[in-house]
């Protein structure tokens, strides 16, 4: 699925490498046209509003990998489970503008559903990857109610996705157990979240949502890799865990 994507018409500048950011105050400065601005790497919706410059400054400059790698890691899984990707459907959580349904549709997975709690990531996606969300939901996983996650889920997603997205303000565990419930029973998990998310001293809930699916027998891990998810503005990696597992009932 090749999109057209015209050179971006800004100019775009990083705080010095001497500098040290903690991932959610990291910065960059940006201008369009009007003179500088500085945009924080989290304010997503001022940065999916600008064509080209989410990818030039993750992907480009600051070379994230996470989604081919846990891509990669999903489809090892799926060929050692014999499972025809073209039969699935995901659910891209946090999906902001279809960078991981780009690359789960390049893997052959039939269908994917989108999921982000802002309308400029929808607006991005539609915008920069025209088509490769079959659905794509603006909401808060968070404050779903029933009726609408289960006509959503319809009938269960046989997978789901969540890239870059865990923790830091971004999708919370409550929300990540949302989603999860919209999988079906033997649907697959791949998610990447930072690596001491899930070490003993790890303040966020994630270690101890995870540590406890896989305790009840909920949650079996099939692949697990950790790698650099992309450098800091202080050019230091970003060391992320990227997790395949599968879904199950959990032991009564
Ligand atoms: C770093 S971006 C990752 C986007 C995409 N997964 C990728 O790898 O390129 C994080 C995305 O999570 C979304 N997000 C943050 N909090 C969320 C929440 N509570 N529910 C759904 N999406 C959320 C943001 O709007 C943003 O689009």
């Amino acid at each position: 699925m090749a999109v057209e994507r015209s050179a971006p018409s800004f100019r775009l500048a990083l705080p010095e490498p001497t500098t040290n950011y903690e991932q959610d105050t990291e910065y960059c400065v940006l201008d369009t046209g009007t003179g500088w601005t500085e945009y924080r790497f989290h304010d997503y919706d001022e940065l999916f509003k600008v064509p080209g410059l989410y990818e030039k400054l993750f992907y480009e400059i600051l070379q994230c990998q996470s989604p081919p790698v846990v891509c990669d890691l999903l489809a090892e899984q799926l060929t050692a489970e014999r499972v025809d990707p073209s039969g699935l459907r995901v659910l891209d959580v946090g999906a902001g503008n279809g960078i991981v349904a780009e690359e789960l549709r390049n893997r052959g997975i039939g269908k994917v559903v989108g999921v982000d709690i802002i309308p400029e990531a929808r607006d991005a996606a539609e915008r920069d990857r025209p088509g490769v969300y079959d659905d794509y939901h603006v909401l808060d996983l968070t404050a779903l109610n029933e009726d609408r996650a289960s006509a959503i889920a319809s009938g269960g997603f046989d997978a789901m996705t969540c890239v870059a997205a865990l923790g830091f303000g971004d999708i919370p565990p409550e929300a990540f157990r949302a989603a999860f419930d919209m999988v079906a029973v033997d649907g697959f998990v791949a998610i990447t979240l930072r690596d001491d998310f899930l070490s003993d001293g790890d303040t966020t809930g994630f270690a101890g949502l995870i540590n406890s699916m896989l305790a009840s027998g909920e949650l079996e891990q099939l692949g697990s890799t950790v790698y650099r998810h992309r450098l800091a503005t202080s050019r230091d990696p970003l060391l992320y865990r990227a997790v395949v597992a599968r879904k199950h009932r959990p032991r009564a």
